[in-house]
């Protein structure tokens, strides 16, 4: 079992994992940062058939006594119910503040998880082993923990870097494609912003035999930003790249429109304002359109300039008057680009209507 490792330095400091096969010594790799105590398993009806007994076993194989809890999958899992009930389990089991919360599965149980973590107890550990291609480039990285309320997204939560990421690749090939797609969207958009290597694997290498390198320089990137800018006030904000106009697709569809697919399109419409205005290089918004095509994901939705500003506005990454986005110059560099309301609006009629 060979495997990548990424060391980033936020929190206590943690390990990422990236490995085919390597789920298998994940109670080792835990092991190796937390002495053996009670792990609490939590997972979705999705992964629990899948690979919750694999992470059992390792887990006792490796002295710790594990216990589990599956919820049902689905982003409408992701709210204060369900993390009351994780929250239950975990009193029910007598886990005690020396012992570790385990999240298998992909961003919705991630979040979820290390939300609990972050409250039980005022604070227990937690270690991450994704399962989609999403949560191992970008959610299972980097401390952000969350639930939906009511009024949006990602509402409460709070910043609590894992002890540990388990990435098994192998993982990867249970995924429906559109779930793949999904991730490929968030690894696609490394590339824009500093990677162009990662952008041309999507463009025309082999993604499935090359999935390990793409993890490693994605979660390479991220740890990097994480460690400059932990809670999210800095550089780290490069990461929301086609989020603000893609959180407005999400919001408008009713959540039906599934995250990476939705930063796609965000994408490809920030990218045609920037050439518009002068910003980004000639060309930039038809190559990426053509590589996100090419990896199953859209690049334009019926929704008009006025509905996806009124949407966009309700983003938390607004601050008063203003609102930060971020610029494609060219793939492989972004810059970070504070513009008023009206010039928002602006940007997305050029967006919209060119
Ligand atoms: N998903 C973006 C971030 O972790 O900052």
């Amino acid at each position: 079992m060979e495997s990548k490792t990424v060391d980033i330095k936020a929190g206590g400091g943690y390990t990422v994992h990236i490995g085919s096969g390597i789920l298998d010594a994940c109670g080792e790799a835990v092991a190796s940062v937390i002495k053996p105590c009670r792990a609490a398993v939590v997972t979705d009806s999705n992964v629990e058939g899948l690979y919750l007994e694999r992470t059992m076993e390792s887990l006792r194989g490796a002295g710790f006594d594990p216990i589990s809890f599956v919820f049902p999958a689905g982003e409408g899992s992701k709210n204060m119910r369900v993390l009351s009930e994780i929250l239950e389990s975990f009193a029910d089991n007598e886990l005690t503040r020396s012992d570790v919360a385990i999240a298998l599965g992909g961003g919705v149980t991630g979040d979820i998880t290390g939300f609990a973590a972050g409250v039980y107890m005022r604070g227990i550990k937690y270690v991450q082993i994704p399962t989609t291609l999403l949560a191992a480039v970008d959610s299972s990285v980097g401390g952000k923990t969350a639930v939906d309320l009511a009024a949006g997204k990602n509402l409460a939560g709070v910043f609590l870097q894992p002890s540990a990421v388990i990435c098994d690749t192998g993982t990867l090939s249970t995924l429906a494609p559109e779930v793949f797609a999904d991730g490929a969207a968030e690894s696609i958009k490394y590339g824009v912003l500093t990677d162009e290597d990662i952008f041309k694997i999507f463009e025309c290498g082999d993604v499935r035999s090359s999935i390990t390198d793409v993890i490693y320089r994605c979660v390479t990137i991220k740890g990097r930003l994480v460690e400059e800018d932990e809670h999210d006030n800095g550089a780290r904000r490069l990461l929301n790249l086609g989020h603000t106009i893609g959180h407005a697709i999400e919001n408008l569809s009713e959540y039906t429109f599934p995250h990476g697919h939705a930063v796609a399109v965000g994408m490809v419409m920030i990218a045609r304002a920037g050439e518009l205005m002068g910003i980004t290089e000639a060309g930039t918004s038809e190559r990426l359109a053509r590589v996100l095509s090419k990896n199953g994901l859209p690049t334009s939705t019926g929704y008009s300039a006025e509905e996806l500003y009124t949407a966009a506005l309700s983003d938390k990454k607004r601050s008063g008057d203003s609102i930060t986005l971020v610029m494609p110059e060219k793939i492989g560099s972004c810059r970070l680009m504070t513009v008023s309301l009206p010039e928002f609006s602006d940007i997305v009629e050029l967006a919209v209507n060119g």
